[in-house]
């Protein structure tokens, strides 16, 4: 099967145990129901809609990656799931109840470093679990055991200056995760790490994914990011801004970079990028003014 022959839409009669893994998440309840959501921000005196009458159902343990060009409101849209934000029409449910502002039950890692610097690892792991309620003994035991969870207990007395960043994103996973969070909100999470530690990072978060019962918002520019991670794929646009397609991952479980290659891969990633990088937008790039800082003789081809 060639990529341009694995048509997506169809891939259900050809990967039957790929349809069958669907069916199993359908079969599963829904945790986060997003209904005919909508979001402007008012602007010189006008006002722009962001998006509207985006509509989804993600059920339990879901891994939903989110993908489209930059402004059309991935972040405004986790951060109203988040409840940082609120919506100007429809409404997100969580468990079937309203969100209205932030809550345990929902856990965020934002791409950039967002430690307390001045708290060890272990202590910025248990803030938040004292924030609601818990003993400090309590939180101490629980801390370790969630820096245990992702690899890092030997560092529980460092400081985030210590870390790397792939380290620092692994706390903040461990402290996102450690009130038990439904769902998890990661907005571009890796998006500031090299490529190499990019890679080790979408490994541990699958094993995580496979060991916590938590279901996963995942931001993401990056279309391989997108396509190893995702069950589903939320593809958004803008003009007019929501919904484009929301794709069901053919690619075959467990995964791994070997599958980089594989067809169903390839064809998911280049309905990806027609959507995201459409032949019309690419060819019209914007010619820049003439100004040069170069000698004769200086060109470059
Ligand atoms: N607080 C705000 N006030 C006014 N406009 C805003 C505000 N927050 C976001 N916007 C606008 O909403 C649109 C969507 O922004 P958002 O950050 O959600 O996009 P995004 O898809 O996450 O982009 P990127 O991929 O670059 O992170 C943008 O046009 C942005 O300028
Ligand atoms: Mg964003």
């Amino acid at each position: 099967m060639s990529p341009g022959e694995l048509k997506l839409p169809d891939y259900r009669e050809q990967l039957p145990a790929v349809a069958a893994r669907f069916e199993r998440i359908r079969q599963r309840p829904v945790i986060l129901t997003i209904r005919n959501l909508k979001k402007s921000f008012g602007s010189n005196g006008g006002t722009r809609v962001v998006f509207d009458h985006v509509s989804l159902d993600i059920h339990r343990r879901e891994f939903i990656c989110a993908v489209g060009p930059s402004g059309c409101g991935k972040s405004t849209l986790a951060r109203i799931v988040v409840g940082l934000d609120d919506a100007t029409g429809g409404e997100v449910l969580l468990d079937g109840k309203a969100v209205a502002g932030p809550g345990p039950d929902r856990g965020m890692v934002f791409q950039g470093y967002t430690l307390f610097p001045w708290l060890t690892v272990k202590r910025n792991v248990m803030f938040g679990l004292q924030m609601h309620g818990k003993a400090p003994s309590t939180a101490d035991v629980e801390a370790r055991e969630w820096l245990d969870m992702v690899g890092l207990a030997k560092f529980e007395n460092s400081y985030p200056h210590e870390l790397s960043g792939g380290m620092k994103q692994r706390v903040a996973i461990a402290r996102a995760l450690a009130n038990n969070p439904r769902i998890l909100i990661m907005d571009e999470p890796f998006a500031a790490l090299d490529a190499q530690t990019r890679c080790h990072m979408q490994g541990y978060l699958m094993q995580i994914w496979k060991k916590v019962d938590v279901t996963i918002l995942f931001i993401t520019h990056d279309l391989d990011e997108a396509s190893l991670l995702a069950d589903r794929i939320l593809v958004m646009g803008t003009n007019p801004g929501g919904v484009v397609e929301f794709i069901e991952n053919p690619v075959p479980r467990p995964r791994s970079a070997a599958q980089l290659i594989s067809p169903e891969f390839l064809a998911l990633k280049k309905r990806l990028e027609e959507h995201i990088h459409p032949p019309a937008e690419t060819e019209t790039v914007e010619k820049l003014p003439m100004i040069k800082l170069t000698e004769a003789g200086d060109e470059v081809e």
